[in-house]
């Protein structure tokens, strides 16, 4: 039909009109918030590449927890901070570790979702995510550390383990381990689409996890790829994921609507640490107004992404 018989102004009129014909929507459903806890530390420490965000202590951490709850929060990734690093990553399967600790209190004192990330690079003198032999990170060895370490946050509590390592095999090596041990209702979601991205610094220096020597691009995924990415996927269902993630969302809103689309399974967006940065540095010049903020994490719900893991979380919770 031809004006005047469509105005596709009509529909613009006032915004409950314009609610009324919205397609997508933002939710507080939606929302993970990745938060990292230090070991040995009192008080909170600011991140400098990362305005407004903190590296807890445990207490302030269940704090933080609390107070986010209430405002609506669901979910809480988390992150660790060792106090010692060695060749294996120990400190990441350590029963007693800074994320076992937390998982176990995060449980106790909240009804949050807990997920916890599982890998090995906070933990590893050379910052890898996996065992190094001979300056090669070695796939099939670190599959047990892996192991040891999903096996451990669920003994801990945890509700969700989510590894990021992106060695082939982990899925399954973690499904086996956790089934042996009966914890059959623990959701794995995969960082399937991982790729090797420079978005990841602000992370890097918030955790001190930059690798000693090389990059990771022989185990995360190469930034011109995106049929690969559903192979990626398509093993990791396979293999027993629950959830599968793009990393990072912004540069690969591509990618998560092809993923979407392709498998139709609950699919996850990691709107990374730098591309948290760029736009709080952005705000804070006065350059943009914080309404961007749901405009961009708007783009990656239209993208196709059923849950966005963004350190946004708190800013905007109570928003929408
Ligand atoms: C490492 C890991 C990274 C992130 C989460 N887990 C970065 C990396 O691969 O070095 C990135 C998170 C972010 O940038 O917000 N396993
Ligand atoms: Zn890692």
């Amino acid at each position: 039909m031809k004006f005047p018989y469509t105005r596709m102004r009509r529909l613009r009129k006032n915004s409950k009109i314009r609610s009324l014909v919205k397609e997508t929507t933002l939710s507080k459903d939606d929302l993970i918030y990745p938060v990292f806890v230090k070991e040995g530390i009192k008080t909170k420490e600011k991140i400098p590449k990362m305005p407004g965000q903190y590296r807890y202590s445990v207490d302030e951490l269940i704090d933080e927890a609390k107070k986010l709850e209430e405002k609506g929060l669901k979910a809480i990734l988390v992150f660790g901070i060792p106090k010692k690093k060695d060749k294996y990553g120990s400190s990441a399967y350590d029963p007693n570790g800074i994320v076992q600790k937390s998982v176990k209190l995060l449980k106790e004192e909240t009804d949050l979702v807990v997920i916890t990330d599982v890998c090995l690079c906070q933990y590893t003198e050379h910052g890898h995510c996996g065992i190094v032999k001979n300056k090669k990170i070695v796939n099939d060895e670190t599959l047990k550390y892996l192991s040891k370490v999903a096996l451990s946050h669920a003994e801990a509590g945890a509700d969700v383990v989510a590894p990021s390592d992106m060695m082939d095999g982990r899925v399954k090596a973690i499904r086996e381990e956790l089934e042996k041990n009966g914890f059959d209702d623990v959701i794995i979601m995969s960082y399937s689409a991982k790729y090797a991205s420079s978005f990841y610094e602000p992370f890097r220096s918030a955790v001190y996890s930059s690798p000693a020597f090389g990059d990771r691009s022989t185990y995360q995924m190469d930034p011109p790829n995106s049929l690969e990415a559903l192979r990626e996927v398509k093993l990791d269902i396979d293999e027993g994921a629950d959830i599968v993630m793009v990393k990072p969302a912004l540069p690969y809103l591509d990618i998560i609507r092809l993923v979407k689309d392709t498998f139709g399974v609950p699919t996850a967006a990691y709107n990374v640490s730098g591309e948290y940065s760029m736009i709080k540095a952005a705000i804070d010049a006065n350059y943009l107004s914080n309404k961007v903020i749901i405009e961009t994490l708007l783009s990656i719900k239209r993208a196709g992404a059923d849950l966005i893991i963004t350190h946004f979380a708190p800013e905007i919770v109570e928003e929408i």
